[in-house]
């Protein structure tokens, strides 16, 4: 897990050089490189690994990854979003820098991701380029992350089903994971029915994931999760807890990783990071 953080760390820094002009480029690096657990260039990394891909050549791929990911963090913590001051144990990049700032740092990761996947992946195929550019358009579009934040919050106080709740968690959060592990099937060459079920894979870890974020926002603390908490009953997010009780997170959460574990067993999968991964949103799960 380290040798990836390390790589992925490198490669960021390497990627998103200070120049002119620079406010913007020094807000990007200030929110990407603050630390995080680097999930889910972890898993793509990984997936294009035990796939028998190189992992050099789906290092771009990861790096937009993460660069997606915290445009998506930058933004969730706008005033006009969740209103949150911290993140990754700092300040919130709209506090260090200013909110206009802010919305163009993450917008500039958005397009960024983009150019470092086209200008980086020299060895990749233009098929694959263009397999993963269309990958990254659905996570990152208006039938991914954005459709899974709307909803999140027009939820705001409201009593939502439970499809509603799911279609918010599927999209705000587990369209990366399925990202993610497609992406490094790409790389590695997989066919469409490996990626079909890298896709289930994906989605019922972000639920998980998820389910567990709700979780750790009314049992964690700030040293632990390096962000704001305790927000999402302030605010009445329709989070899983709100609506069904921590008992009932946790026991969902520990069904979705159970068929995580089944899947990897059905493909005849082993990766200690995968393992370590799912006992670790077990783990924290645990109330
Ligand atoms: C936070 O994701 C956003 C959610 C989907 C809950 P992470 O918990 O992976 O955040 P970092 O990357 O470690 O900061
Ligand atoms: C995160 O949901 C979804 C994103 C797209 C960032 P949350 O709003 O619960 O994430 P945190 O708790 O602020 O990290
Ligand atoms: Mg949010
Ligand atoms: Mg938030
Ligand atoms: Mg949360």
């Amino acid at each position: 897990m380290k040798q990836y953080i390390d790589l992925v760390e490198k490669k960021l820094d390497e990627y998103i050089p200070v120049k002119y002009p620079e406010e913007i480029y020094e807000s990007m690096r200030y929110s990407l490189l603050a630390g995080g657990k680097r999930l889910r260039p972890i898993i793509c990394l990984e997936t294009c690994k035990i796939f028998g891909g190189n992992i050099e050549d789906a290092l771009p791929i990861a790096c937009a990854i993460e660069m997606l990911h915290v445009q998506s963090l930058i933004h969730d913590d706008l005033p006009c979003v969740d209103n949150d001051d911290y993140r990754r144990g700092q300040l919130s990049n709209h506090k260090a820098f200013s909110e206009s700032t802010a919305v163009l740092a993450g917008d500039a990761l958005i397009t960024y991701a983009i150019q470092t996947i086209i200008e980086k992946s020299k060895n990749l195929s233009a098929e694959k380029i263009l397999k993963l550019i269309e990958l990254y358009t659905n996570a990152a579009g208006v039938n991914g992350i954005i459709a899974g934040q709307v909803v999140d919050i027009q939820s705001e106080g409201k009593k939502i089903d439970k499809e509603t709740l799911e279609y918010i968690h599927t999209h705000k959060t587990a369209d990366m994971f399925r990202f993610a592990f497609k992406a490094g099937g790409v790389v590695a060459g997989l066919p469409d029915e490996m990626l079909e079920i890298l896709d289930k894979l994906g989605l019922k870890l972000g639920l998980a994931f998820q389910i567990c974020d709700d979780i750790l926002d009314e049992t964690s603390t700030f040293e632990e999760m390096g962000k704001t908490l305790g927000k999402d009953e302030a605010e009445e997010k329709s989070t899983y807890t709100r609506l069904y009780g921590l008992k009932n997170a946790e026991c969902k959460v520990n069904c979705l990783l159970d068929e995580c574990y089944d899947i990897l067993k059905k493909l005849n999968l082993k990766s200690e990071i995968f393992e370590d991964i799912i006992a670790s949103i077990k783990r924290k799960a645990k109330i």
